[in-house]
């Protein structure tokens, strides 16, 4: 049995894909029984494709592998929104079994992608889209199936965690760190996607909507980036036992799904605490199986082509026995979406202020007003004389009064010196 495959996107991690295609042919035959031939590559670019041995099936027109009729799955690997999700809704409407690692299009179009899938009655696999080589959306449909699960807690952003990583093991401030990420190819020239959380957003979008079997989609998701952390909120965080982390978030709550991502305190005995560098990890709590956490490489040229062709190997073992889609659409439920201003947590607040007479008292009674009861106040003096460091810790307290809170402060004009660094603390 032959499977014939159409890729899109020599990028990163489409190289990938051919590499792995080129060496590990005779294996898949030896495995499965499936000779699988990559019979057509497009992109921008055609030197791309001819790098990794591609250049005779090259085409610069992805309608070329869409109208193939001997094309059986296509795989998209441009990313974004735009091109992606015309190459991903035609392959799907020619009735071509799709494989794409395109996150975005996932989180923002997913119900459509699916639906397009069903009444062509192939399919959908996204396992790159998530975690890079960790396989957890498998393991979520699959091997945890019969567990209803109560939370996802991931890293899942291998440039922020490797900033964070670097800040407090080196002390380096922000902006050294970030340009340090884009030297090293870490973070894009623009790193808005990974520095402002948006990346992350559309993971826990994913992973949320699989794990509660309910559609969660990137405008549902709390999003906080890390740009306004400094190496003085993980020294402290560590004075106060914890790691500061790009946390993505999902917790079944009686009042709905809280799906939010932010920079979070986590205690730093857990296992999550000791995920540093560019690594990614999630951590997912079930009624049956406990807490279990995966762990791995969530992003490059291997682990994101590993994640692609176990996809790409397992619809083409469907193919060969004659199954059908097995595991389409698994929002089979409504959940509403928690309101974020309901939250209850504890915060960690850093707020730059002048060094005058009265500032402490004023901060720590706008915060009284708001019904946020302090655990701690500390001070730390800055290079400029004239600035201090206040560092809050409340007790628990709700998160529109701590909004309302902060909102005051910047208010009065005379109080913040830049914006406040706020950090959820997640027991
Ligand atoms: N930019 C992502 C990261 C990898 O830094 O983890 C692609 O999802």
């Amino acid at each position: 049995m032959t499977v014939k495959i159409g890729l899109v996107g020599t990028g990163t991690v489409g190289g990938g894909v051919i590499d792995i295609i080129h060496n590990h042919k005779e294996d898949f035959k030896n495995r499965l029984g499936i000779d699988i031939e990559l019979v057509r590559v497009c992109s921008l670019n055609k030197a791309e494709a001819e790098a990794h041995g591609a250049g005779d099936i090259f085409t610069p027109d992805f309608n070329e592998i869409i109208n193939d009729p001997d094309i059986d799955i296509v795989i998209e690997l441009i990313g974004g929104t735009g091109v992606a999700h015309a190459i991903v809704t035609n392959a799907l409407r020619a009735g071509k079994n799709v494989v794409t690692a395109n996150k975005a299009l996932m989180a923002t179009a997913g119900e459509e992608i699916f639906g397009l899938a069903k009444e062509a009655n192939v399919e959908i696999a996204f396992e790159a889209s998530v975690g890079g080589g960790i396989p957890i959306i498998d393991p979520l449909k699959h091997s945890l199936i019969s567990n209803e699960i109560s939370s996802v807690l991931g890293i899942v952003n291998g440039t922020t965690n490797y900033m964070l990583t670097r800040m407090d093991e080196d002390g380096m401030p922000y902006d050294e760190v970030l340009a340090e990420a884009q030297a090293k190819g870490f973070a894009e020239a623009n790193p808005s996607a990974d520095v402002d959380g948006f990346d992350a957003a559309a993971k826990i979008a994913i992973l949320a909507s699989i794990a509660f079997n309910s559609r969660v989609v990137m405008d549902d998701v709390h999003t906080e980036g890390i740009s306004n952390i400094q190496p003085i909120d993980l020294k402290t965080g560590h004075e106060m036992g914890y790691a500061v982390k790009l946390l993505a978030i999902a917790h079944r709550m009686p009042e709905g799904i809280d799906v939010r991502v932010h920079p979070t305190m986590i205690p730093e005995q857990h296992q999550m605490a000791k995920v540093n560098g560019v690594y990614n990890a999630i951590y997912v709590t079930g009624d049956a199986v406990g807490e279990t956490m995966f762990f791995g490489e969530g992003a490059g040229a291997g682990p994101a082509a590993s994640a692609v062709m176990g996809d790409v190997l397992e619809v083409s073992r469907h193919i060969a026995l004659g199954i059908p889609p097995i595991v389409g659409c698994t929002c089979s439920e409504k959940l509403p979406i928690a309101p974020f201003e309901n939250l209850q947590t504890r915060y960690y607040i850093r707020l730059l202020v002048p060094d005058r007479v009265g500032v402490l008292a004023r901060a720590a009674d706008v915060f009284a007003r708001h019904d946020a009861s302090l655990r701690s106040v500390s001070q730390e003096g800055t290079k400029d004389h004239d600035a201090v460091n206040l560092i809050f810790v409340t007790h628990e307290a709700c998160e529109a009064n701590i909004r309302a809170a902060l909102a005051e402060l910047a208010a009065m004009g005379d109080m913040l010196l830049a914006d406040p660094t706020v950090i959820r603390v997640e027991d």
